[in-house]
């Protein structure tokens, strides 16, 4: 096996694990788990279960001065300051959510909007009291110029209509207002020259309830450290200026996760249910 090669079945491997939940790393470096199992000779002379892959291809690698593929590259530069600054102040000076979305249709500064077909705001209603938001849209979201429209938007749409929602009675946007192309995950500088809009959202909005789909959201807006697989289920109270009082926060999983996963749709389903009946019951307390 080249390098080249090497390096793909390792991106791949890596790309499984996330989707299969793994959303933090827990050492420096990775333990070759295979190479730690064969080391006893006892273990060695047990029989054989079946290979699963060519243990040849994982012995651990001659000392490789580059660093491995999945080390933390470093962090994508800040977005610069006077298009932040364009961001809040135009976030700032829109009085109502019309108001707000001509801003965002206006906002030039975050460069997703240059591949995107269109500027992808919200559906639902603007006038209710529950905010569902998600990461970015995706290709069928962007052709048509709206959130959750898709494959996962469809599932969305099933798992609130299961639990009592009418999916046209909730408000339904994304922390991203364009496609990152290829639907990659969106960097760091394009989350922040969003998030004054989403912000200003909220507060415009005045939700009572806040359920965040995904990890890129639950990350932007709660700030909690630990994946969505730790988060998801749980409540937080979201602050921020402008609200009267913190809004109940519930993480779940994404419905994209969720697709290539179905095993875990239990999960999302007792979410979602328990997102139910707190906004059905009132909450207590978080
Ligand atoms: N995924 C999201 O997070 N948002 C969409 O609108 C579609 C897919």
């Amino acid at each position: 096996m080249g390098e080249q090669d090497r390096d793909a079945a390792a991106l791949e491997a890596l790309r499984w694990l996330i989707e299969a939940g793994a959303d933090e790393a827990v050492a420096e470096a990775a333990v070759d788990r295979y190479a730690v199992a064969a080391a006893p000779p006892s273990v060695a002379k047990t029989p054989a279960s079946p290979p699963r892959i060519a243990t040849s291809e994982l012995s651990p690698r001659p000392p490789d001065p580059s660093p491995p593929v999945w080390a933390p590259v470093a962090a994508p530069p800040a977005p610069p300051q006077e298009l932040l600054e364009d961001a809040r102040r135009l976030a700032a000076a829109a009085a109502d959510l019309n108001a707000l979305h001509d801003s965002i249709r206006a906002f030039d500064g975050c460069s997703l909007k240059q591949s995107a077909t269109n500027t992808v705001i919200y559906r639902g209603n603007p006038e209710s009291k529950i905010m569902l938001i998600g990461e970015a849209p995706g290709r069928e979201e962007d052709l048509q110029g709206r959130p959750f429209v898709g494959a996962a938007g469809q599932l969305l749409d099933r798992l609130l209509t299961w639990a009592g929602f009418d999916p046209e009675d909730v408000f339904i946007t994304n922390l991203l207002f364009w496609r990152p192309p290829g639907n990659r995950t969106p960097e760091t500088r394009e989350i922040a020259l969003c998030l004054p809009f989403i912000e200003r959202h909220i507060v415009l909005m005045q939700p009572e309830y806040l359920l965040l789909i995904g990890n890129v959201s639950t990350q932007a807006l709660l700030g909690q450290k630990g994946g969505i697989t730790r988060l998801r289920g749980r409540w937080f109270p979201y602050s921020q200026e402008g609200l009267g009082a913190p809004v109940p926060a519930m993480a779940m999983l994404h419905p994209a996760f969720l697709l290539r996963q179905p095993a875990q749709k239990r999960l999302a389903w007792r979410d979602i249910l328990a997102f139910r009946e707190a906004v059905t019951g009132g909450i207590k307390a978080i």
